[in-house]
């Protein structure tokens, strides 16, 4: 433990100005912990999204859960001396100077009346200065799937909406509602996810509100199937819909009040993958660079996703530093980074995908229950032996994904299976197929079958698996083949 005593540096070398401070909460936030010593009451009104409300008796035990974090400490100007003296001997914290530049600069602010005193924000006002004290605004954030929900609402008619409720934060989100006395008027979700369950259907179910998502998705049970351009009233203020298709062929960009809710389209300093759910780079680079970076620079972004602790960004900030689609990077320097990412299928596809085109019902497969394993849904050969009958009532396809001469070799082949053999000849067939069949693959040892499940669930297909163990299995367990 360091004993000796240091002398607090000048106040003038131990504050960050507000753009310093939101540089680092925009870009490297788990770098910093920022501390806002305000009354709860002031807090609650409007506050730095992630900044935590302490009282002075407090935040010296807070500073010793920093973990080698930088502390920034909101504070009333005439507190910063007694603070100091505090918090003497410490160099793990600054005190966020020009606090009101936040607000006055339109930065983003979490909070339910957006009004404050410390920050001046009625002063800031009288000055005429934008501010968004009209409005309500929460982000939320699912763990499991790393997801932002978020409310906004239009303060005075208390009409509101929710972007991306999941299914297991549904009473947690409502609950909220409610306690801001908000009337829900839309759940809107950014896209069909492959990700997480959409609590939309729930939320419908227990409140007024109306469901809306993307035409493209063709989701019978959602109220307001959105057409580009479209527009939703909360009291007198509009959310507008833009299409950015890419990530998938039903994403739609949400803005509100200078705020757009991108969904997976563009993440902070990052961006939606591409190659499933008839995503294409090509319309991700134009919805991106033709669309969203077309408005104004302080526009901020909030992402349905993050997995590196950001919660918003802006325009201007992805532009210059969004290192797959910044705005110098060409569209075929972005097809080429989307093409090399390689990323495994997300673990809840599918599951997600059927229950989202279902507006969050879970659909029980038909015949199988695949269990997933690194993302890819398997059965054993002893199931796909037990289903025999519905094989041959076509109700499950079993297509074999070997070579020619390995179909009729020793190992032989199943009973009613077909020979579409990985490779170009297997994109045709999943090309032209009807994506609700549902399809066993099978190969000699499962691993083929494997790269041909993940492949059928790029194009969309909901219900395929692949018979782990392959023909060798089948063979192991004396299960009846066939050759010609
Ligand atoms: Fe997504």
């Amino acid at each position: 433990m360091e004993t000796q005593t240091k002398q607090i540096k000048p106040q003038s070398q131990v504050k960050l100005n507000c753009d310093q401070v939101y540089n680092l909460w925009a870009t490297e936030p788990y770098l910093i912990k920022l501390f806002d010593i305000r009354p709860e009451a002031e807090f609650k009104a409007a506050h730095i999204p992630g900044s935590e409300n302490i009282s002075q008796h407090n935040l010296i035990q807070a500073m010793d859960h920093l973990n080698q974090r930088l502390a920034i400490i909101i504070a009333p100007e005439e507190d910063e001396a007694a603070l100091s003296q505090t918090l003497q001997g410490r160099q793990d914290y600054v005190f966020m100077s020009q606090c009101q530049r936040w607000v006055k600069e339109n930065k983003p602010l979490a909070g339910e009346g957006l009004q404050s005193t410390i920050l001046n924000f009625n002063q800031q006002k009288k000055k005429g200065a934008t501010m968004k004290n009209d409005i309500i605004f929460h982000q939320l954030f699912e763990p499991e799937s790393s997801t932002y929900t978020y409310i906004i609402a239009d303060k005075k008619s208390k009409e509101a909406a929710i972007i991306d409720p999941v299914i297991e934060t549904v009473d947690r989100d409502l609950k909220l509602i409610n306690e801001l006395g908000l009337k829900l008027m839309y759940v809107l979700d950014t896209h069909i996810h492959a990700d997480h369950i959409t609590g939309a259907g729930e939320i419908r179910k227990r409140t007024q509100a109306k469901t809306a998502v993307s035409h493209e998705a063709n989701v019978d049970c959602v109220d307001i199937p959105l057409e580009d351009g479209q527009e939703l009233l909360l009291g007198d203020k509009k959310i507008k819909v833009i299409a950015t298709p890419g990530h998938t062929n039903t994403c739609m960009t949400y803005s509100f009040e200078g705020m757009i809710f991108t969904g997976d389209s563009l993440l902070v300093r990052s961006c939606g993958r591409t190659d499933f759910q008839q995503g294409s780079s090509e319309k991700l680079y134009e919805s991106i660079q033709g669309k969203l970076y077309k408005l104004p620079e302080d526009t901020i972004v909030y992402p349905g996703h993050d997995y590196r602790g950001h919660t918003a960004s802006t325009v201007g900030l992805e532009k210059k530093y969004n290192p797959r689609v910044g705005e110098n990077k060409t569209r075929d320097e972005f097809k080429k980074i989307m093409s090399e990412l390689k990323l495994a299928n997300p673990k809840k596809i599918h599951e997600a995908v059927p229950a989202n085109l279902a507006c969050g019902r879970k659909v029980e497969s038909r015949n199988l229950n695949p269990q997933l394993v690194d993302g890819i849904p398997e059965v054993s050969c002893e199931t796909v032996f037990g289903k025999q009958e519905q094989v041959k009532a076509k109700k499950i396809k079993l297509i074999d994904v070997r070579n020619p001469d390995e179909f009729n070799n020793d190992l032989g082949h199943i009973h009613g299976a077909e020979l579409v053999t990985l490779g170009p000849e297997l994109s045709r067939f999943l090309e032209k197929g009807n994506r609700d069949d549902e399809i066993v693959f099978i190969c000699r040892s499962g691993g083929r079958s494997a790269a041909a499940t993940a492949e059928s669930i790029r194009f969309g297909y909901k219900y395929t698996a692949n018979m782990t163990g392959g023909m060798i299995s089948w063979n192991e367990k004396r299960q009846p083949v066939e050759r010609n």
